[in-house]
């Protein structure tokens, strides 16, 4: 039995002034776009203001998976849900109770997902697997596209994959994934993927999705 992967690409990389066709190319290989959410407080960067963010979601042909980085992840989570997106995440960094807002994610009808920076241990999240259906392992500084993969989270996703065990708790990594990294993130236990800036800078980005697919899928299990 092969792996199971999922592509989540991002479209932070993209040409914004025309996110729709952006999303176009791409929304038949992948199975989420992720929307990545900055504040400029939780992180040195600005993406969309929530209507914004509300309209996209709303427009996309495609379930969407929003990565918020923001600070009150408490309040805005929820938020995110309501307006439609299939999956939210939070950061364990910015969100005071970890359990209630996932808890209200998901009530909002949408998965739940719990991510952590480099520097943050994910050892005692993982205490929220019953509450979460994603933890997403950040393998470069969040805020930017276009950054190195950062080899040393490797140990943190095989901790990780190791605790869910068989749960059905899916692990996303996000920055830097590539067709250079893509089979050691999988390797180590990863099984959904973020990639934006490989993604939108190749000529063809539906052949990159689905090409780093293939590499995920043929790592064995
Ligand atoms: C970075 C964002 C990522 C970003 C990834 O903080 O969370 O989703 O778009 O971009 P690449 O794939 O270029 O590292
Ligand atoms: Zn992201």
């Amino acid at each position: 039995m092969s792996r199971e992967v999922r592509m989540t690409p991002s479209i932070l990389n993209s040409d914004l002034a025309n996110l729709q066709s952006e999303i176009l190319r791409i929304a038949d290989v992948s199975d989420f776009i992720h929307l990545d959410i900055m504040d400029d407080i939780f992180v040195p960067n600005f993406t969309f203001d929530f209507d914004t963010a509300a309209q996209i979601i709303a427009d996309c042909p495609i379930p969407v998976d929003a990565h918020l980085m923001v600070a009150n992840a408490d309040e805005i989570g929820p938020r995110y849900a309501d307006v439609g997106c299939e999956s939210v995440t939070v950061h364990a960094e910015a969100t005071r109770d970890i359990a209630g807002t996932l808890r209200q994610i998901r009530a909002a009808g949408s998965r739940a997902g719990l991510a952590v920076k480099p520097d943050t241990e994910i050892d005692e999240y993982l205490d929220f697997a019953n509450w979460v259906d994603m933890f997403l392992i950040m393998t470069v500084e969040p805020g930017f596209g276009g950054q190195k993969f950062m080899i040393d989270m490797i140990p943190k996703i095989k901790r990780a994959k190791k605790i869910i065990g068989s749960r059905p708790i899916w692990l996303q990594v996000d920055g830097g994934i590539s067709p250079e990294t893509i089979e050691m993130a999988a390797a180590a236990g990863a099984d959904t993927f973020v990639a934006g800036s490989v993604v939108f800078k190749a000529a063809d980005p539906a052949a990159m999705v689905r090409g780093l697919r293939s590499l995920a899928k043929s790592v064995p299990q």
